[in-house]
């Protein structure tokens, strides 16, 4: 009997130990189990809470014109975080852990597309450098940015095959083709992630937008898209499914109507496919308002219908609109929501938080501005990215790169001192005033050996054409002349669609106006998608495509024209001779009548091919070897290439593997790209490029559930402008 006191004594003990540190907050606890401990104390109000996402801070994106500053509920899933200071940050999230009865920290997203305050070269010029290395680490100096600023979460990669130029939206992408997309994919979401997401400086990343969304019609941003189910296995899904391999975080559902059932209450997408096929345990957040968006497209009578259709379909996080919060305690005492749906959301959204740590961790480190943004280092980082996505379309007579010899340098047009457009659409956190401009960039690189004669030539658009003199001037008492010209920011990016892709009349003027001076002239182009070319392609000696480059624009491109930097990119979007020409890619499908069937008023070539891109070097592909012509499905075919740098200047060349699938039960494209690999090359230098054949990865094909089909018989590797059969037999 005297033990009892003692047996109570150690109970209290034990029992306010646990009170003080229960199950969710202990870090020693498996992740899932903290969760269980957590939903079972959470009450209807707090579930819904996790449920949503608002906005602090400036918005500056006319899409989202609801921004409102509101007072945080500490009990809010995330905010949408549009502020650089980790103090402000700081401050919300102790209001989180500290005002909210359970604690639970709150995730803080943005759009880190192309860099935070470092700006990139957009993602579609980025995809031009082939090197994927490259790109993952400018992931992880945007993360690392980006967390130091108070992120724990980017809206990015965005992995949306993109295939039609006048859609704004193609800038945001990595180009044309699947599996390009796809490796970007996983390289932006292991620069993000880093190897653990509860460490310093990693964020979450996420993959958007779920899916099919670059397919509006005609190009207009926010239309219908009509995706077949072959198409969207074979095209659309399979850079969602690598980035989910790779172990993204999370998902962003598009806004588009896919195919009768909009993406963001797709089902189908969103649960079978994602969920239940591949196993995704993070969670989706919607677009901007693409739940109640769902009332626009039709396919929901009201808010209510819309957030249950969006819920029910597997939209966890509804971005903006606070319609979950609004609806969904009501939904599920009408029992049309189901609490295990609830609580599986939660689970999901709080899956996240503790892979980020933010349980332990919730604050992230207070420093100044300069230690943390811009370092030297990153800089570098940018200046090489911007260098390697540029791409040389054209370099006739080799007017580049401008040697010494040339005592006069004229550089004209609208670009020179540019520094907004120069960052291209969605910078984040970017500013006009960090950037290099080009001529700044070409002051430093030219200025102690030659004269320069600037002049602005003309506007971006209208019809003023009293510069063109100055212009004419300053050429003409030039040796070569260098034009840039090209689009604004806000030609692409989001809302964005063009009817054309050409450059503006007053653009091409003076392109022509130039050309008739009969001076070496180089055109310069920064655009966030292809152009249309077909009436000044043939103007210029030198056509470079610089994109829009960022941070270190007028370094990089100064360091191209000088030859201080080699381009090495190629295209991994299609420049067509015509708008009228869309859509145009590289793996299209077989025609019926052979070499018939195009438009009779252009080349049927496109002007720039996929892939295309000129260096400074010249490189010699050797004849292809294959380790043998015949395999079965569990073998491998080893194929070699060798390449040599056949000139006097040291360069890198990217070998593009593709592989052609002649017959098949469902038809195929003409040719699939599926490795390819990028090397530096000495002057002189030779190097073998390799590329094993996996069968189950290389030739296999989806129909139209996703199943993966193999069948045996002929396949033809091409690479360069080889072609050689091989066979697969059963
Ligand atoms: C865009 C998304 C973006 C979101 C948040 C939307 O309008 O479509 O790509 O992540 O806004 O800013």
């Amino acid at each position: 009997m005297k033990k009892l006191p003692l047996l109570f004594f150690t109970l209290f003990i034990l029992s306010s130990t646990f009170a003080q540190n229960p199950v969710y907050k202990d870090k020693n606890a498996p992740i899932e189990e903290r969760i269980d401990d957590l939903i079972s104390r959470m009450t209807l109000e707090e579930k819904v809470m996790q449920t949503n996402q608002w906005t602090y801070g400036k918005n500056s994106n006319p899409n989202n014109i609801e921004d409102r500053m509101r007072e945080v509920n500490p009990m809010i899933g995330s905010l949408l975080y549009r502020a650089t200071f980790p103090q402000a940050r700081n401050q919300i999230q102790k209001k989180a852990i500290e005002d909210s009865r359970l604690g639970i920290p709150i995730i803080f997203g943005f759009d880190v597309i192309h860099g935070y305050r470092t700006v990139f070269p957009t993602p579609l010029a980025q995809s031009c450098s082939w090197n994927t290395a490259l790109v993952k680490e400018s992931c992880r100096i945007s993360a690392k940015e980006a967390w130091l600023a108070g992120c724990d979460w980017t809206f990015s990669p965005m992995i949306d095959v993109a295939r039609n130029p006048r859609w704004g939206r193609v800038v945001e992408g990595y180009g044309e083709d699947p599996y390009l997309n796809s490796v970007f994919c996983v390289a932006a979401v292991e620069g993000y992630q880093g190897k653990d997401l509860s460490e310093k400086y990693t964020i979450a990343a996420c993959l958007k937008h779920y899916v099919g969304y670059s397919m509006s019609e005609g190009g207009k941003d926010y239309h219908y898209t009509d995706v077949s189910d072959q198409t969207l296995w074979e095209t659309f899904l399979p850079p969602f499914e690598a980035g989910v391999k790779a172990g993204v975080a999370t998902l962003m559902s598009g806004f588009n109507d896919l195919t009768g059932i909009p993406a963001s209450a797709n089902h189908y997408t969103l649960t079978e496919i994602l969920k239940e096929k591949w196993g995704h345990d993070g969670f989706v957040i919607s677009d901007w308002a693409s739940i109640r968006n769902l009332t626009n497209q039709g396919y929901a009578k009201d808010r209510k219908e819309a957030g249950l259709k969006a819920f029910m379909a597997g939209v966890e996080m509804d971005m903006m609109d606070n319609i979950y919060v609004e609806n969904l305690p009501q939904l599920i005492k009408e029992g049309k929501v189901p609490m295990e749906r609830i609580d599986d959301a939660v689970r999901r959204i709080l899956r996240i938080k503790y892979r980020l740590g933010l349980f332990e961790q919730p604050y992230v480190d207070e420093l100044t501005e300069e230690e943390r943004f811009l370092l030297p280092e990153y800089l570098e980082v940018a200046e090489q990215l911007a260098s390697e996505s540029m791409v040389l379309l054209k370099n006739d007579n080799q007017t580049l790169p401008i040697t010494s010899n040339n005592k006069s340098i004229a550089f004209i047009g609208p670009l020179l001192s540019d520094s907004v457009n120069m960052m291209g659409s969605w910078e984040g956190m970017g500013k006009a005033k960090d950037v290099y401009t080009i001529i700044e960039g070409v002051k430093a690189e030219f200025g102690d050996n030659a004269t320069l004669n600037f002049a602005a030539g003309c506007e971006f658009d209208g019809s003023d054409t009293t510069s063109f003199a100055e212009a004419r001037k300053a050429a003409l008492a030039s040796d070569v002349v260098v034009l840039l010209m090209g689009e604004k920011k806000g030609w692409s990016g989001e809302n964005s669609s063009r009817s054309s892709i050409s450059l503006p009349a007053i653009q091409e003027q003076l392109i022509a106006e130039m050309d008739k001076l009969g001076k070496p002239f180089v055109l310069v182009l920064s655009s966030g998608r292809p152009l249309e070319l077909i009436r000044i392609n043939s103007l210029p000696d030198a056509i470079l495509e610089m994109w829009q480059p960022g941070t270190m624009a007028g370094p990089a491109l100064a360091g191209i024209l000088s030859g201080k930097y080699n381009p090495s990119g190629k295209l991994t979007i299609t420049f067509p001779q015509t708008v009228g020409q869309i859509p145009m890619h590289y793996n299209a499908r077989p025609t019926a009548v052979k070499g018939l069937g195009y438009f009779q008023d252009v080349p049927k070539e496109p002007m720039y091919a996929f892939g295309h891109g000129l260096s400074y070097s010249s490189f010699k592909y050797g004849e292809v070897k294959l380790s043998t012509e015949k395999i079965s499905k569990d073998e491998k075919l080893t194929v070699e290439i060798e390449v040599t740098n056949n000139s006097e200047v040291d360069g890198s060349e990217t070998v593009l593997w593709f592989i052609s699938d002649p017959f098949a039960s469902i038809t195929r494209p003409i040719k699939e790209l599926k490795y390819f690999e990028k090397k530096s090359l000495k002057a002189g230098e030779k190097s073998i490029y390799t590329f094993e054949i996996d069968p189950m990865r290389d030739l296999i094909y989806p129909n139209s559930k996703g199943d993966k089909i193999l069948e045996a018989g002929d396949f033809y590797l091409m690479v360069n402008d080889q072609k050689v059969k091989f066979e697969l037999v059963d």
